[in-house]
């Protein structure tokens, strides 16, 4: 649905399940992520045949944190594979990040969902969210997990610079809370693709966003 505010992270191996799961959620859907686990098990094209199986725009979460040049290679084939989004770390720097960026548009990670990123991420966020509003990337990713967090982020961030938030449901976080905290769009993968009757799951949640 084109007013949608709820992005899939189909975190599954198979090539066959992951079209299966995404042709019977798409309606209720903003965007498609993939991650590592897909990629893995089903090769770079499955990004290409999601893209013509759904018509939804396609994030990769590469998490990618290597040097420019190295981001540069990967997110260049990435890209050309239809991608319309790729999720890079922030930590690394603003070269690599911009390595990124130069090639197409780029979500970037500020803070993280679980309890280990009170380690070392939290610590610096401040940082990585003044390195968004020089940059001014498509958006950033925050926790879903801690909606003040996704609050504070908001308040700091430029406007016009969205923010991604993983963490609804498996992880704990309440969609409503989260957007009414301020994120743009909501990221959920175990609540919808492990369920027995995904679409049924995903009509829910959209519903849930929709009030
Ligand atoms: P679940 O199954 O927990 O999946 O709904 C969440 C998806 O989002 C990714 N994820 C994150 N990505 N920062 C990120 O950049 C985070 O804080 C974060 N938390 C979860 C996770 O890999 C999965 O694809």
């Amino acid at each position: 649905m084109g007013d949608s505010r709820l992005i899939l992270a189909l975190d599954v191996y198979e090539r066959e399940r992951a079209l299966q799961i995404a042709r019977e959620t798409a309606d209720y859907l903003w965007a498609i992520k993939v991650n590592w686990p897909l990629i893995i098990g089903s090769g770079l094209g499955i990004v290409t045949e999601l893209k013509e199986e759904t018509g939804l725009p396609v994030i990769a979460d590469l998490k990618l944190a290597d040097i420019p040049n190295t981001n540069r290679l990967i997110a260049g084939r990435v890209f050309e594979a239809g991608a319309d989004y790729i999720i890079a770390h922030s930590f690394v720097g603003s070269d690599s990040v911009r390595a990124v960026m130069e090639l197409g548009k780029t979500i970037i990670v500020v803070e993280m969902s679980h309890p280990g990123a009170r380690e070392f991420i939290q610590p610096v966020t401040d940082k990585l969210i003044e390195l968004a509003n020089h940059l001014k990337p498509f958006g950033v990713i925050a926790p879903a997990t801690r909606p003040e967090r996704v609050a504070y982020i908001r308040s700091k961030l430029k406007p016009g610079i969205k923010i991604l938030t993983p963490g609804v449901g498996a992880q704990g976080g309440k969609a409503g809370e989260v957007l009414k905290a301020g994120a743009d769009y909501i990221i959920v993968g175990r609540s919808i693709y492990a369920s027995e009757n995904p679409r049924e799951s995903v009509r829910r949640i959209y519903e849930e966003l929709e009030v």
